[in-house]
């Protein structure tokens, strides 16, 4: 199994804009810029947690996820050559990026291009303090799908993960540890990233970076609010140049018992979206935002 979201890749048609929000707005920290490729780093030990590729089009480059050792790294390639929708980019071996380590590189079932890496450097940094806004690391990303079923099973059975809970027939939440959710599907009618999520040090942190946000004149597209599954509260903000979305969130919810965890399906209704009732609706405004436009990186892995 996986153990967390290490890093997203994102290629960006405008590099310096894209910096610009990242670093001056959402609080990164560029830790490296090498050519084309901008890496940014967060309040945790990943070499990186966002890797930016100037593009000509926006399109999702990688999802990287840490697996705890070089071992597991190849028994995941092997599940991904034994599976009818799984295709390896090449064969396990040493990481050639920042932080390099051992990984294997696939396309997923919808064409996403994964990784899986052990052995990773990590870098010095800087825990995030009290009253800080800078994001502590990943915490989960939210994919679109057409088929959500197809890519429940393809995760659940290449990468380990466990299905936490449902919103009808429409998002399914996957964990693999004891956040309720690492990563979770939707259904649209394309296949493109929803949004990645960045983890806050506390609530207090959360609602200081999203009103800093909204101070600068940045609005959120959604929020702030508290989700009823998954309990995570949630900003989410668009980086303009590029059109991804973003979500500050906290505070979500943790499972203990991971073998006595019956998965719930809940409606999808105000409750389910925001039990507080702080955000502006979720109107069809805000779910176009969030589906946004098929993904130009589908099939077509980055160079690096
Ligand atoms: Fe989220």
């Amino acid at each position: 199994m996986v153990l967390h979201v290490r890093h997203v890749g994102l290629g960006v048609p405008d590099l310096r804009s894209a910096r610009n929000f990242y670093e001056n707005y959402w609080k990164l920290e560029v830790v490296e810029a090498d050519g084309d490729r901008l890496y940014f780093g967060a309040g945790c030990p990943e070499s990186h947690v966002l890797r930016l590729r100037a593009t000509e089009e926006a399109r999702v480059d990688v999802i990287a996820f840490a697996a705890e050792s070089p071992s597991e790294v190849d028994r995941i390639a092997e599940r991904v050559a034994h599976h009818p929708r799984g295709r390896l980019i090449g064969e396990p071996g040493v990481r050639q990026d920042l932080g390099g380590g051992y990984a294997v590189r696939f396309l997923d079932c919808d064409g996403r291009t994964v990784e899986v890496s052990a052995d990773v450097r990590g870098r010095v940094f800087r825990p995030v303090e009290e009253a800080e806004t800078r994001p502590k690391s990943i915490g989960h990303v939210v994919l679109n799908t057409i088929d959500l079923q197809g890519a429940r099973e393809f995760y659940e059975s290449v990468l380990g993960f466990m299905v936490t809970d449902w919103v009808e027939d429409v998002m399914c939440f996957l964990r693999s540890g004891r956040a309720h959710h690492i990563i979770a599907f939707t259904r649209a009618p394309h296949a493109s990233l929803n949004h990645v999520a960045f983890e806050m040090r506390g609530l207090d942190e959360f609602m200081r970076a999203t009103g800093s946000l909204m101070r600068a004149g940045i609005a959120p597209v959604w929020g702030p609010g508290r989700h009823g599954v998954g309990q995570n509260t949630f900003s989410y903000f668009q980086e303009p140049s590029s059109g991804f979305v973003l979500e500050y969130t906290t505070a979500a919810q943790l499972i203990d018992d991971e073998h006595g965890w019956t998965p719930k399906v809940y409606p999808a209704d105000a409750q389910t979206t925001d039990v507080w009732g702080t955000a502006n609706a979720r109107d069809e405004a805000v779910s176009a935002t969030l589906i946004g436009r098929p993904d130009p990186g589908l099939w077509s892995p980055p160079p690096v």
